[in-house]
């Protein structure tokens, strides 16, 4: 596994692609910020990058994807449903103000629904609405993120009907759950639902939102390993077989989050890091 991974590896999907196993976040960059940050990125290797309609930088993060002269299938850009229009004709909208938005890269690699807002009737609408334009050739792959293991099972369950009633495969493949993750914030019970079916965990804040350098039981493991706090994180999260998405917008710090490919944690030190704490930064 881990030990076999490189900055272009990739995790296979339920849905058939390949992601790269690592991605770069953009939440809270500006326009500005995302695109300079896109460009070094792609200058390190990276060739993945995470926005959301709601981040109000995709059509930046796009336009500097496409600058970097990268081939179109050597790319992965995901975004996701805003919040607030999670229903089937809100999540259409999205997809079409997306491709807009998107222009010369023409199709979106993932799509999510971003947060289970709006109750299960309007959750699976969205659905309907990812499915329909994964068939439509406007989106390869399709998920969800921020999805507790309630609303998993009944997105199971709905692909199972819609599969039963009208062919397999009609119901939508589900490829990713994207979730906060870290040492500080485990979701075992979401994680084990999703390895069993095969269903990718994305790690948002894979760093914590910077709020544990320092912390005793990362400085030690930095120290003995001689790597950054960062770094020690990020490879926790790909030998839990995560797809880990670190933001950042200091050049520095981005070829520093991809150069984790050149050591392992220990199974002690796996184990060091191992806590039960509920520390919920973000979506609940
Ligand atoms: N699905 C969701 O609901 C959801 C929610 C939140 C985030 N996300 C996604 O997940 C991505 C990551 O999450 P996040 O942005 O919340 O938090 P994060 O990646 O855990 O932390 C980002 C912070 O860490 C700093 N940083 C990055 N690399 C560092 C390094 N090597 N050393 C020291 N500091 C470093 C960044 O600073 P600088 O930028 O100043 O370098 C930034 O302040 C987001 O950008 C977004 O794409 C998804």
């Amino acid at each position: 596994m881990t030990t076999t991974l490189s900055p272009s590896s990739g995790y296979a999907l339920n849905s058939g692609s390949k992601i790269p196993v690592i991605g770069l976040g953009v939440f809270k960059a500006s326009e500005a910020e995302a695109s300079l940050a896109v460009q070094e990125v792609f200058k390190s290797g990276y060739r993945h990058v995470d926005t959301a309609v709601y981040y109000e930088n995709q059509s930046a993060v796009a336009k500097a994807v496409l600058k970097a002269g990268v081939p179109r299938d050597q790319l992965f850009f995901t975004t996701k449903v805003h919040p607030t229009a999670t229903s089937y004709e809100g999540a259409k909208e999205q997809v079409a103000k997306t491709l807009q938005e998107i222009g010369g890269l023409k199709y979106v690699d993932l799509m999510l629904i971003h947060a289970p807002y709006g109750g299960a009737e309007k959750r699976l609408g969205a659905w309907k609405a990812l499915t329909e334009a994964v068939q439509e050739g406007k989106i390869r792959s399709i998920g969800v993120s921020n999805y507790g293991v309630d609303h998993l099972t009944d997105l199971e369950q709905y692909i199972k009907d819609t599969d039963a009633k009208l062919g397999k495969g009609k119901g939508g493949v589900l490829s990713v759950n994207q979730i906060e993750l870290h040492p500080w914030l485990q979701r075992r019970d979401i994680i084990d639902w999703c390895k069993k079916r095969g269903v990718l965990v994305q790690a948002w804040a894979p760093l914590a939102q910077s709020s544990r350098w320092g912390d005793p039981l990362l400085k030690n493991i930095a120290k003995r390993t001689g790597k950054s706090e960062a770094q020690i994180l990020l490879r926790w999260s790909l030998q839990k077989d995560f797809n880990p998405l670190p933001k950042s917008v200091t050049p520095a710090r981005i070829q520093q989050n991809l150069d984790v490919f050149d050591f392992e944690l220990t199974d002690k030190e796996m184990a060091e890091l191992e806590t039960d704490e509920y520390d919920v930064h973000g979506w609940e």
